[in-house]
């Protein structure tokens, strides 16, 4: 740990001989006086290209409603030219009960669905969840594919769009404390449909206006943050 008692008693006394109660940045920085330089060269290249974000089902039931959700939620997106984004069903990648026998962490992974599910993941810089609510939580679907992986969905972040009787809340408070272990940040802004007004027959998924518009706002809370995590993602940034 040293190197992180270095990297504060540096930033103190940058702060005490200039102006104390100033934050430390490259303004108030003089050039000798500038942080290493993996620290000051924040922002890649790859960052100026459109952040990918994937929207992610919850759902693997037969009849489920997930998938009409996460297609009105790519449709909805289709338009933005701020972000790419696509349909990543979990479905599509048959996952078992997870049969790795290393935790994710590890990433010694043995099974091809695991190694696809990984690719997959890793291609995104954030997530937007389809979350469906079980039992007052996360579907075990969706609890299951997360199990898998682990670094695929470190510094990145995520917003979540749930939906049940009381608009998949319990789900999507969850979900947060799930995505927090994975250190995936998740944006305050949310999008909840309600079984009961936003379904017709619990069925068919006609969004009421007023919930449908809460889409935008979450989308645009999450863009910035994608975008910022992925300059800390960098090799350059993983050897400070
Ligand atoms: C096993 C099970 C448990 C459920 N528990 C809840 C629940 O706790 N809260 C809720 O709002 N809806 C609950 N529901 C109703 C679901 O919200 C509803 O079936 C919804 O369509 C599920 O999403 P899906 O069709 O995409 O699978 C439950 C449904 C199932 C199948």
């Amino acid at each position: 740990m040293s190197w992180f008692k270095n990297l504060f008693s540096k930033s103190s006394a940058r702060r005490s001989a200039a102006n104390p109660a100033a934050p430390v940045s490259s303004e108030n920085v003089t050039a000798s006086a500038a942080a290493p330089a993996a620290v000051e060269t924040a922002a890649p290249a790859e960052s100026a290209a459109l952040p990918k974000i994937a929207i992610i089902t919850g759902s693997t039931r037969p009849g489920r409603v997930n998938d009409s959700v996460a297609a009105w939620v790519a449709s909805e997106l289709a338009g933005r030219t701020d972000a790419t984004f696509e349909v990543v069903d979990i479905a599509d990648f048959n996952l078992p009960l997870l049969d790795e026998a290393y935790p994710a962490a590890y990433q010694n992974y043995q099974a091809d669905h695991t190694k696809a599910w990984s690719a997959k993941i890793s291609e995104f810089d954030g997530y937007v969840f389809v979350a469906n609510e079980y039992n007052h939580t996360v579907s075990s679907a969706l609890a299951n594919a997360l199990s898998y992986l682990n670094a695929e969905f470190n510094n990145k972040a995520a917003g979540i769009v749930s939906y049940g009787s009381m608009g998949g809340v319990r789900a999507a408070e969850h979900l947060r404390n799930l995505l927090a272990e994975l250190q995936v940040a998740v944006v305050r802004n949310q999008v909840m449909f309600s079984l009961f007004t936003d379904f017709e027959n619990f069925a068919d998924f006609k969004p009421t206006e007023q919930n449908a518009g809460t889409l935008a706002p979450m989308i645009d809370q999450l863009i910035p943050w994608a975008q910022g995590f992925a300059t800390i993602r960098t090799p350059q940034a993983a050897a400070v």
